[in-house]
């Protein structure tokens, strides 16, 4: 038999996704699972999105433009507008997902056997990503205990080698709910100044900050035009994770002009879905829309927070944005804990599913006994799921057998 690549070989199977025929097992047992494993939200997307694809479903459904439609591009730089965020066409381009973006991204300013310095944990594609386009994450640590803030800019420094083309990093963070604070970002683009590096920053949380906080965008930042890569979606801000539709966006039009020609050899993103996206964004309910779903994932992280904070031995921080908080349990091996919960134990017929947290960090061994919990439940839900949770976790640690 002809041979499959060691890039495939060697890619990672989602560990987001890897423990499901687990959860479907025990939902064929007839327990109730809540799933707390994966970034999908449950709030309805807005009517808004589909009366634009209502409307322009007819005729030949063509290809769109490679970039985008000039109308979702334009409807685009009113968006990021709002933020202070000034965009021509030019600086943008519409992609299949964030997940292409940061792809285009990576592409665009690396080349294979290069390397990228990534604030770990995070958000476990980015290995994925970084397998494709060739090259090695390099992380930053950052710990539970310190509610993963950057390290000083020496540590930070002390990692860079002429391997390293970019620092890419998520903000509002997926798994860590941090949310940057001014000074770590200039810092950031101090270090990238001095050793001539992109930032690359993932900001598909824009809008999910709590108690005040602001997530400042890496376009917001000054003198950064040569450096700052935006990379977006519109999965979570407008609940619609399968309109497969994301942004790369920056000043420096040579890395724009080179995402383009790898977004032209992928023909066109989705065309419907921009125009879902065109109507959405013209209307004057979208800002509605984010405000009273933020409002909701507050209430969602008070509560899991509050309800963390009970659990004796749990060490968590209050997540200021995205919708995930990352826990240290009592458990020697999360992963061990999780497959548990789904194969061995339920209350009242119900369990809980959680992500393993190891597979969030490069580092060997880091991570072990965290899981990351994604509050995209309603609160009813949520509190149910904490409740299975806490009585596991009592299970769990009273019976020596079960760790590993
Ligand atoms: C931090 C982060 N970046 C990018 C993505 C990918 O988003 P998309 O659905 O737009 O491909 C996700 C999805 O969960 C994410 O959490």
């Amino acid at each position: 038999m002809p041979s499959i690549s060691w890039r495939a070989r060697t890619v990672q199977a989602s560990p987001i996704r890897k423990l499901k025929p687990l959860a479907d097992q025990a939902r064929r047992a007839g327990k109730r699972v809540y799933h707390l494993n994966i970034g999908q939200p449950d709030i309805p997307t807005p009517k808004e999105y589909f009366d634009g694809i209502r409307q322009a479903a007819q005729g030949v459904l063509a290809y769109s433009p490679s970039q985008g439609l000039d109308e979702a591009l334009d409807a685009l730089a009113e968006y990021y507008r709002t933020f202070g965020i000034a965009l021509s066409r030019d600086e943008m381009i519409v992609t299949t997902g964030g997940s292409e973006a940061i792809t285009f991204a990576l592409l665009a300013v690396t080349d294979v056997g290069d390397a990228i310095l990534v604030p770990e944990p995070f958000y476990t594609n980015y290995n994925s990503y970084a397998q494709i386009t060739g090259i090695q994450i390099v992380p930053i640590e950052t710990r539970a205990e310190d509610g993963f803030r950057l390290p000083d800019k020496k540590t930070i420094e002390a990692k860079i080698s002429p391997k390293i083309k970019a620092i890419l990093f998520c903000n509002p963070g997926n798994p860590t709910g941090v949310v940057y604070t001014k000074a770590e970002l200039a810092m950031l683009a101090e270090v990238a100044h001095k050793h001539n590096l992109y930032l690359i920053a993932d900001e598909v949380y824009r809008e999910f900050t709590y108690d005040g906080a602001q997530a400042i965008s890496v376009l917001q930042l000054p003198n950064l035009e040569d450096r700052a890569i935006l990379v977006d979606s519109i999965s979570k801000r407008f609940s619609a994770c399968g309109a497969r539709i994301g942004v790369i966006a920056s000043k420096n039009a040579s890395v724009m002009e080179s995402a383009l020609k790898f977004a032209q050899a992928r023909l066109s993103p989705p065309t419907l879905e921009q125009y879902g996206l065109i109507h959405l964004l013209r209307s004057s309910q979208y800002q509605n829309f984010v405000r009273e779903m933020i409002a909701e994932f507050a209430r969602r992280r008070d509560l899991v927070y509050a309800e963390l904070q009970k659990m004796p031995g749990v060490i968590c921080t209050k997540p200021q944005g995205a919708f995930y908080v990352t826990a240290k349990l009592p458990v020697e091996d999360a992963e061990h804990f999780v497959r548990w919960l789904l194969t061995d134990f339920s209350l009242d017929n119900e369990t809980v599913m959680l992500a393993p947290a190891a597979e969030f960090y490069a580092t060997p061994g880091k991570g072990r006994d965290e899981v990351r919990i994604a509050y995209v439940l309603n609160t009813d839900a949520l509190q149910r799921a904490m409740r299975v949770l806490r009585e596991g976790l009592l299970a769990y640690t009273n019976s020596p057998v079960m760790q590993v």
